[in-house]
């Protein structure tokens, strides 16, 4: 279902981290943040310049995309100086980025490769303190903006198959929180959204993921929300519209998280239990 437009973000400029194709939930908010009226810069790691598919979104929404590693202090830094001098100081930032290491490839929680958890936590979580941090630093960020985070349940809760993932998604949200209470002072603000499992290349890369998809798709009232639904939201939580939220997980999952068990979870477990007995 298309969502009507309503000018939400209209004379909002921003930079949207993380789209990789048309399922990235970073694709998706570009075009809804596109669709409300507001203009950004794409930007994504250089290393995957030679997929080739940002271009078409870039086009698609008029943006223009500037490659930057979020672990390097230098390519945020040369990233603001561009996006500022195209678009002014910043309204918005997005960051969905993510990349687990171990989670890769497959190592499991209690043998963890340390340079790769470093780098994990360093891609999933620093980032957002850097790309913040820079901002600040570099006066790109204007009064009365907003920054939102994607992030995920497993930050709360233990998802054995998640494993790093849980541990750099606990310290962004703890960034948010932290960081939260420092923008304060400039009217910014800074949010999390905790996403359903959502079928992207981050999502898929882990292991047992359809599982995980199909449970909560189960035990969730609403379902799982998709990548175009967390693409509307975000739209609210870049608009004015929610100006006094700050430093917040807020839960865009079908219900997910307040839910103990579904009727149809426990009747599955209980026909299981009666087969193998
Ligand atoms: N897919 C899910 O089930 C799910 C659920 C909840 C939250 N999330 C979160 O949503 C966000 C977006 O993930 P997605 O599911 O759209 O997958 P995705 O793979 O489409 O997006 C992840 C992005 O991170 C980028 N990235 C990785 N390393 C980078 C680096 N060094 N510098 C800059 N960018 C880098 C990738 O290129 C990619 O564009 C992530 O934070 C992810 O953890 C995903």
């Amino acid at each position: 279902m298309a969502t009507k437009a309503y000018n939400l973000l209209e004379g909002k400029t921003g930079v949207i981290f993380g789209a990789l194709d048309e399922n990235s939930i970073a694709w998706h908010i570009a075009e809804a943040v596109y669709r409300e009226g507001g203009r950004f810069v794409l930007s994504n790691a250089p290393v995957v310049r030679r997929f080739g598919t940002l271009e078409a979104l870039a086009e698609k929404t008029e943006s223009i995309i500037i490659w930057a590693d979020a672990t390097s202090d230098d390519d945020i830094r040369s990233l603001y100086a561009e996006a500022t001098e195209r678009l002014g100081r910043l309204d918005f930032i997005v960051h969905s980025i993510g990349m687990g290491l171990n989670v890769r490839k497959k190592k499991e929680y209690e043998a963890l490769n340390y340079d790769w958890y470093h780098k994990t936590l360093d891609i999933s979580a620093i980032s957002l303190h850097r790309i913040v941090s820079h901002g600040l630093a570099l006066d790109a960020l204007a009064e009365g903006g907003s920054i939102v985070a994607l992030s995920y349940i497993g930050a709360q809760r233990t998802f054995s198959k998640y494993s790093e993932m849980g541990d750099a998604k606990a310290l962004l949200e703890s960034i948010v929180r932290s960081y939260g209470y420092r923008l304060g002072k400039r009217r910014i603000r800074i949010n999390a959204i905790s996403q359903s499992p959502t079928k992207t290349t981050a999502g898929s890369g882990i292991e047992g993921f359809d599982a995980m998809y199909d449970f909560a798709e189960k035990l969730s009232p609403l379902g799982n929300a998709d990548a175009a639904s967390c693409a509307d939201y975000t739209v609210t939580l870049l608009s004015d519209l929610t100006r006094m939220v700050t430093m917040q997980t807020l839960y865009h999952d079908g219900g997910f998280s307040s839910m103990g068990i579904s009727d149809e979870l426990v009747l599955q477990l209980h026909r299981l239990a009666q087969q193998d007995g």
